[in-house]
């Protein structure tokens, strides 16, 4: 007893500090950061855009660098092209934040599809938002409801909330422009007018006027900007047009259908609501990509190959023009590039006839593409996931190893 309680005491006095120790290295010591692909224990091992994640879903369970944030087209290509020639990422159901509690206080059983708020969500590069908005408790709440009634168990919280994170966004960062797509089933006289009046975001508002009725081409993005109309929304309600000024979808955007019916491999069809995806009088082109059921462990892998493939087919659905909206749940998770690449992608061949806007350059000539080592290869995280990780993420991955079994052995002995 005397000495198993002795070298208890003793084991402990060796383990613990080992413990404690190997986590401090870990978490202090490769803030070096890594670069996309490289193995990794948490977010701040990862470059800037990057963070740290599995996608097991792909067969690798090992955390990983992957991207959150695409390539600013602002920074690549200038602002002097109609706004229709740039891409921009896009949340599903941005407000429906996993662990989001209702303001109601009642539990929210609505289904979730993004992992964090729609704040970080812009400031990680996400342009494009959808959100549902209901009559509800004398307001207008962000709610994922059925049958256009909002109930304590489907509710998120008050619109106006997220329009002033929108709000505090555009006031923030004088050059970038965001876009809103309502589901609207909001039948109170003016209640969208009135919740963006009082969100502050009327100042940024984009006017149905100076948007191209016919096909043609919208305003320069830099006009946009000089003039500070940096907010545009979209209703599903075509009424709202005439009656609060708000521009109704599908006048101005095609778009494919959403849900499982939009994940077949090969083709691209309309939603009911959206003209074909091939009609030029709609300016503008909307790729959904998500499944009817959001589903975290599955979008990693959806988000990476999957997205890429159905931009191509979308692209060729749609007249040949590559789509200006790309929307997902869970915009941070893939295997490697995610959305943000295939926003890349889009932006590449809208801005400059290249394979992505990384290979831009401002003022060079249609086609004329950069290297760029930022890059990441074509495929990534599809096969060279498992074979060619670097000397560093084996060196990070051994701390992992020693760190858990010291970790094991200590608390089996405590
Ligand atoms: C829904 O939530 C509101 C706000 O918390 C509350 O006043 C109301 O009683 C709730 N309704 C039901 C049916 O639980
Ligand atoms: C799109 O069209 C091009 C040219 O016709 C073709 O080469 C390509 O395979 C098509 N891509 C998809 C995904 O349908
Ligand atoms: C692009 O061209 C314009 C007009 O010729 C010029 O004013 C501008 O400085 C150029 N920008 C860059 C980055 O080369
Ligand atoms: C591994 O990656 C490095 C650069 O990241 C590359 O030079 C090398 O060819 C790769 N090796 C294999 C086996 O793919």
């Amino acid at each position: 007893m005397k000495y198993n309680w002795h070298s208890k005491t003793k084991l402990q006095a060796i383990f613990i500090p080992l413990v404690v120790s190997s986590l401090l290295l870990l978490v202090l010591l490769p803030s070096s950061a890594a670069p996309l692909g490289k193995t990794c224990l948490i977010d701040r091992n990862c470059d800037e855009g990057l963070h740290c994640e599995t996608c097991v879903a792909d067969g690798d369970i090992r955390p990983r660098c992957t991207r959150i944030k695409p390539t600013d087209p602002k920074s690549k290509g200038g602002s002097d092209l109609p706004f229709n020639r740039y891409a921009w990422m896009t949340t599903h159901n941005s407000y429906a934040k996993i662990g989001q509690k209702s303001y109601t206080g009642t539990p929210t059983l609505a289904p979730m599809n993004q992992q964090d708020s729609v704040a970080d969500q812009l400031n990680n590069g996400v342009r494009g938002l959808m959100l549902d908005m209901y009559d509800f408790l004398n307001d207008i709440w962000l709610c994922h409801s059925f049958g256009g009634n909002c109930y304590n168990i489907t509710a998120f919280q008050p619109a106006i909330n997220v329009l002033k994170e929108i709000q505090a966004f555009l006031e923030a960062n004088p050059s970038e422009v965001i876009t809103i797509f309502i589901e609207d089933y909001v039948t109170s006289p003016k209640g969208l007018t009135k919740v963006f009046t009082n969100s502050g975001l009327m100042k940024y508002w984009f006017p149905v006027s100076r948007m191209p009725k016919n096909g043609g081409d919208w305003p320069l993005l830099s006009d946009m900007i000089n003039k500070n109309q940096r907010l545009l929304v979209f209703t599903s309600k075509s009424s709202k047009e005439a009656t609060e000024g708000i521009a109704y979808q599908w006048r101005y955007v095609v778009e494919n259908q959403y849900g499982d019916g939009g994940m077949k491999d090969g083709s691209c069809p309309n939603r009911a609501e959206s003209p074909s995806m091939n009609t030029k009088s709609r300016s503008l082109v909307l790729m959904n990509y998500f499944p009817d059921a959001p589903n975290l462990a599955a979008a990693c892998k959806e988000n990476s190959a999957p997205l890429e493939t159905m931009l191509n087919t979308c692209h060729n659905a749609s007249a040949n023009r590559w789509p200006n909206f790309i929307a997902v749940d869970f915009y941070k998770r893939s295997n490697g590039g995610g959305a943000p690449e295939a926003t890349d992608t889009a932006n590449g061949q809208l801005i400059c006839g290249c394979n992505s806007v990384a290979q831009c350059k401002i003022n060079a000539s249609w086609g004329q593409c950069q290297d760029s080592p930022k890059a990441a290869p074509a495929g990534f995280g599809q096969q060279k996931t498992k074979s060619n990780a670097s000397a560093g993420g084996r060196s990070l991955l051994k701390w992992c190893r020693m760190t858990m079994m010291s970790m094991a052995i200590a608390l089996s002995l405590l």
